[in-house]
């Protein structure tokens, strides 16, 4: 999702912010752009391609300057086109990148078009930037401080200035934004990531915070106007860009490293303690009573697998939520429970946002499970576990949603153990199903093969439907996600005893039935549903556990899973729904890893 990068040095600056874009890039964007300041005003380049043709047009036309500001876009407000990209101008003086969205951009803007200024793109941060422009007085850092006073909505925004020829300020609420250190030139970027190597400190602004960078330091001043010092933290060296190595896609790539991501996100302990957590999280264990977890997309998905292992080995009573709802909906709140966001990036904006709320009606006792230990949502939660399954780029979330699962198996088993329900011998079963779930995966991949013949049958549908029952509903719902988002294929999931209350209807020769078929105790009853799909000439596509005998037959078709994996079985399940779905939209000849509309880290509302 949007991008920014700004800097102000005493080198040509272009390269370093263009480099910043290309390291965000796969966050997913429309547009681009990048602006210096000059003497005559702010010079911009814009493009609707990708961040390399930006480099290009710079190039050639040498685009050059001290200080910056830059932008990949993902449309909100107006469409991908070269006069909304960013960075907007206001009369030809000031350059301003946003990311978020404006809410009372309309009424602002009628205030604005009363004082003479005018409007040529379709974009809410136009707003920002004649609000700021019509409140300057000499001075940007006071300028900007005054107009995100009257701002409402979400924004991480970079400003410049032409009378200010060695100054970029930021501002954030809602949005993350932070500020790099270096020697002689300091930097802003909404993720660390950009700027790491020409920083080599950064500090993460709170909400509220305006920042001012000159050449000789950075202020910072906090919402209520007094200015306030920051911690700064080292920031690691740029890894570089991941290479792709035999695989076509980052997806691919995903997909086959999920038991090394696996192992590495398993503790190396004996024993499951709530110190895997924090270091006060056995207190804060024994106080609850309950949990609610909050999240969004695949994440939610592994929330929902979470609910079954919470409640079936903690016992505890589990809640999920969809977090862009539950942060709008008057809930009950409950003190005593532990509220756990699970997030791949951990700037997912309505997560953090439904966090936030569930803080502000008095729930204290947080935990993120997250992939990224810098995140915001880690920053803001009392208690974390990270998942360790490193750099995911493409769009489509597979290795951190399989990471997120084990995160939360721990936590039930901790739960459990804490709360009387897990034996030493079920916990020591526990960790030994865990230990050897790499391999478990690594028999499944090799399973691809065969799964692409389908896909080749899949390629050709526009409809699909997802059975799963129980513990493995979540991993059909994750199923149908994966198959829509990459090959724009409709694909709905249901508990598979639904199907006759509705879906059913649906299900003719022409509709392929995807079905998880683990060796569970809910075996029996789905088979009695595959039958009714059979009955009504649907043509069954079903992953089975080999020890459930199920076999193919006319209009049944079989890939034969491993043997049942008991309470993970989920983890394995889902892999091969993440390869239907991939080989079916590379037979598509979709962009796989940035899908139509889709961004990475969905940072908007
Ligand atoms: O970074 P997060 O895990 O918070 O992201 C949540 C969703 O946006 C994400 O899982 C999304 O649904 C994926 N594209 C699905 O593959």
């Amino acid at each position: 999702m949007c991008g920014i990068v700004g800097a102000v040095a005493q080198r040509n600056i272009v390269p370093v912010l263009i480099e910043g874009l290309r390291r965000l890039e796969y966050r997913g964007y429309d547009s681009c752009g990048v602006a210096v300041v000059t003497s005559e005003g702010p010079a911009r380049v814009r493009s609707v391609s990708r961040v390399a043709e930006l480099d290009e047009q710079a190039r050639e036309s040498h685009f050059e300057g001290v200080t910056g500001i830059a932008h990949t876009r993902w449309a909100t407000h107006g469409a991908p086109t070269v006069n909304n990209a960013h960075p907007i101008f206001s009369r030809n003086a000031l350059a301003i990148v946003h990311n978020g969205i404006i809410e009372n951009y309309e009424a602002l803007r009628e205030a604005l078009r009363a004082k003479g200024y005018e409007f040529v793109s379709q974009t809410d941060t136009e707003v920002i930037a004649h609000l700021i422009h019509s409140l300057y007085k000499g001075d940007l850092f006071s300028a900007v401080r005054e107009a995100v006073q009257q701002l409402a909505g979400a924004y991480a925004i970079g400003v410049v200035h032409k009378d200010q020829p060695h100054t970029v300020v930021g501002a954030r609420a809602g949005s993350p934004l932070v500020v790099g250190l270096g020697s002689g030139e300091n930097f802003l970027a909404s993720d660390a990531l950009a700027i790491a190597g020409s920083a080599s400190h950064v500090v993460y602004l709170e909400e509220g915070d305006v920042c001012e960078l000159t050449l000789e330091g950075v202020r910072i001043a906090e919402r209520g106007g007094s200015e306030v010092q920051r911690e700064a933290r080292e920031v690691l060296a740029y890894g570089g860009t991941v290479e792709l190595g035999p695989y076509r896609h980052y997806m691919q790539k995903e997909i086959f490293e999920q038991p090394g991501a696996i192992g590495n996100t398993i503790p190396a302990t004996d024993t499951f303690e709530p110190e895997l957590f924090g270091a006060n999280a056995r207190e804060v264990f024994k106080g609850i009573d309950s949990i609610l977890i909050l999240a969004c997309g695949t994440s939610y998905y592994a929330g929902v697998t979470a609910k079954y292992w919470l409640e079936s080995v903690a016992k505890i009573r589990t809640e999920v939520e969809i977090a862009s709802e539950y942060r709008y909906r008057e809930s009950v709140p409950n003190p005593r429970a532990l509220v756990v966001t699970i997030s791949q990036s951990g700037e997912t904006a309505d997560t953090l946002a439904a966090l936030k709320h569930a803080q502000s009606l008095g729930m204290e006792h947080t935990l993120a499970v997250c992939n990224v230990a810098t995140s915001h949502m880690v920053r803001l939660t009392e208690l974390n576990f990270l998942t360790h399954a490193g750099r995911e780029i493409g769009v489509a979330s597979t290795k951190a949603f399989t990471t997120q699962l084990v995160g939360l198996f721990i936590l039930a088993v901790t739960l459990g153990k804490l709360r009387g329900h897990v034996s030493a011998e079920q916990e020591a079963q526990y960790l030994k199903l865990l230990r050897h779930l790499p391999a478990a995966l690594n028999g499944v991949l090799a399973l691809e093969p065969q799964i692409i013949a389908w896909a080749d049958e899949f390629a050709r549908k526009e409809n699909a439907l997802f059975l799963g029952r129980g513990l493995h509903y979540p991993i059909a719902l994750e199923g149908a996600l994966k198959l829509k988002e990459i090959s724009y294929i409709h694909a709905e999931a249901y508990p598979a005893g639904e199907l006759k209350h509705g879906p059913l209807a649906l299900v003719t020769e022409a509709m392929p039935v995807v079905t998880v078929a683990p060796n569970d105790a809910l075996l029996e009853k789905l088979k009695s549903n595959m039958q009714e799909v059979r009955a009504r000439g649907g043509e069954l596509y079903v992953f089975a556990d080999a020890d459930t005998h199920i076999t193919s037959e006319d209009g049944i078709h079989v890939i034969r899973m491993p043997e049942h994996y008991g309470l993970l079985s989920p983890i394995l399940h889902v892999v091969p729904l993440q390869l239907l779905a991939y080989h079916t939209a590379c037979a598509r000849g979709t962009d796989v890893d940035k899908p139509r509309n889709l961004a990475k880290s969905v940072t908007v509302e």
